[in-house]
């Protein structure tokens, strides 16, 4: 697998336009299955997972063409319901395909996702929601059957966590079912505002988007429509960090500030410089870092577990002691020793974090432990004494488009091996 060779030290400084949100391209390139129809998707970002997810559409009997950023589905001819199993493997989130060929064809068959390196990841929550909206689930030695018993009836689904995954799954089964559906303790997060803004364009009845309750007044079909996905938060963090570590000064254009409200606060409190003008965030760190008092991961709209580790980073090389609490997934420190392989110090144990902030990091060989851990040990080569080399990359190309090349573009010392 590729690696990323840094040569740290480098102020990064420039404007740079983030690329659509994975999270969000995801769920609704898998809704257009719901579709008897042509949807066009801009701004959809070139990952792995975007690409697997195009695979999938493909297997499914769409046909899929993507023209840059922009991917064109017709769903008029889905003729199958049933996931690969090596997809499945490649992506676990393909799960979210779940509520869409079930709404579409009555049935489904996919492998259970399995685990992966951030935690065993469930689907008890998905599977009580479909059922709920009256499909007969099977499991059975890690294979999946949904059969929809007699018709998709709305119905009142009360999630015990507000699972992302969950949530859009209940959504776009409840899209074209028969009746009203309520989702009571819904998840929040901007992506899943967005697909339901796409779902809309489509023709679908939907309330209380981005509220802990959200309702569904099914329809007989959905039509084709054209959107644009969301900038990606979680990647406006990254780039955000990098700047502030790098005692840069960057300005990212195209973001939407008000989805990173629970962030922007920790990187003042850092001692960052941060300005937001519109759809541009501006952040500066010419005097060095400080430490952040408390970082506790929450569903939306708290701290995102998703830009945990890159704080671990950050934190890392501050002044001072900070305290991380990670409560949303079981194993996600697992670049806590790598960063330790840098000259971190840092004690981690179970869902907690404390990290006493050192002068400086140095270059080191360490491994991408998963997706957001992988681009936490590239932000630390950035502002570590030396090289550094990150192993697995493969991760990273989940979730981050051009990395390399927009670091470079703001001054970075990165190449791609
Ligand atoms: C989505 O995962 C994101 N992935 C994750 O981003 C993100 O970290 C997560 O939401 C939380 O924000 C995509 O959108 C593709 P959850 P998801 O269901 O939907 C437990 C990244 O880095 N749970 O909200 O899988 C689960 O174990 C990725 O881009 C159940 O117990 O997250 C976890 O502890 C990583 N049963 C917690 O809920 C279930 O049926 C949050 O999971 C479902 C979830």
């Amino acid at each position: 697998m590729s690696a990323y060779v840094i040569t740290g030290g480098r102020r990064l400084h420039g404007s740079l336009d983030v690329q659509g949100s994975k999270n969000s391209a995801l769920p609704i390139l898998a809704a257009t299955v719901l579709v008897n129809g042509r949807c066009v998707v801009h701004n959809c970002p070139k990952l792995s997972d975007t690409e697997c997810t195009i695979k999938i559409l493909r297997s499914l009997g769409c046909s899929v063409r993507r023209e840059g950023n922009t991917v064109t589905v017709d769903a008029t001819t889905v003729s199958c319901s049933h996931i690969p199993e090596e997809l499945m493997h490649e992506m676990r989130s393909s799960v979210v395909f779940l509520g869409a060929i079930v709404g579409r064809t009555g049935k489904a068959t996919l492998c259970a996702p399995g685990g992966c390196e951030i935690g065993l990841r469930p689907i008890d929550l998905h599977l009580y929601a479909v059922r709920r909206l009256g499909v007969e689930v099977d499991e059975c030695y890690g294979n999946i059957t949904c059969r929809v018993k007699n018709k998709l009836e709305g119905n009142k689904i009360t999630f015990s966590f507000p699972s992302v995954g969950a949530t859009e799954n209940a959504i776009l089964l409840a899209a074209t079912a028969t009746g009203t559906t309520t989702i009571v303790n819904a998840a929040r997060e901007p992506e899943i505002s967005d697909l339901c803004a796409f779902l809309t364009s489509c023709g679908a009845r939907i309330s209380g988007a981005g509220e802990s309750i959200i309702t569904i007044e099914g329809v007989e079909q959905l039509h084709g429509c054209e959107h644009r996905v969301i900038c990606d938060r979680i990647v406006a963090s990254t780039y955000l960090i990098a700047g502030a570590v790098t005692g840069g000064d960057i300005e990212l254009k195209n973001t939407e500030p008000v989805h990173l409200n629970a962030v922007l606060p920790l990187l003042e409190e850092a001692g960052c410089n941060v300005s937001v003008r519109c759809k541009s965030i501006r952040i500066k760190n010419p005097v060095g870092l400080k430490r952040i008092d408390k970082i506790i991961t929450q569903p939306y709209p708290g701290f995102p577990t998703d830009s945990q580790a890159l704080f671990t980073t950050l934190t890392s090389v501050a002044k001072g002691t900070s305290v991380i609490v990670e409560n949303i997934f079981e194993s996600r420190f697992k670049h806590v020793p790598e960063l330790i392989r840098m000259g971190a110090k840092i004690r981690a144990e179970g869902r907690v974090a404390v990290v006493d902030g050192v002068p400086k990091l140095y270059g080191a060989e360490v491994f991408s432990p998963d997706l957001r851990g992988g681009a936490a040990l590239v932000v630390a080569g950035l502002c570590a004494e030396g090289v550094t080399t990150v192993n697995n990359v493969g991760y990273i190309d989940r979730g981050y488009e051009d990395f390399s090349d927009n670091l470079s573009v703001l001054n970075a010392d990165i190449r791609r091996v």
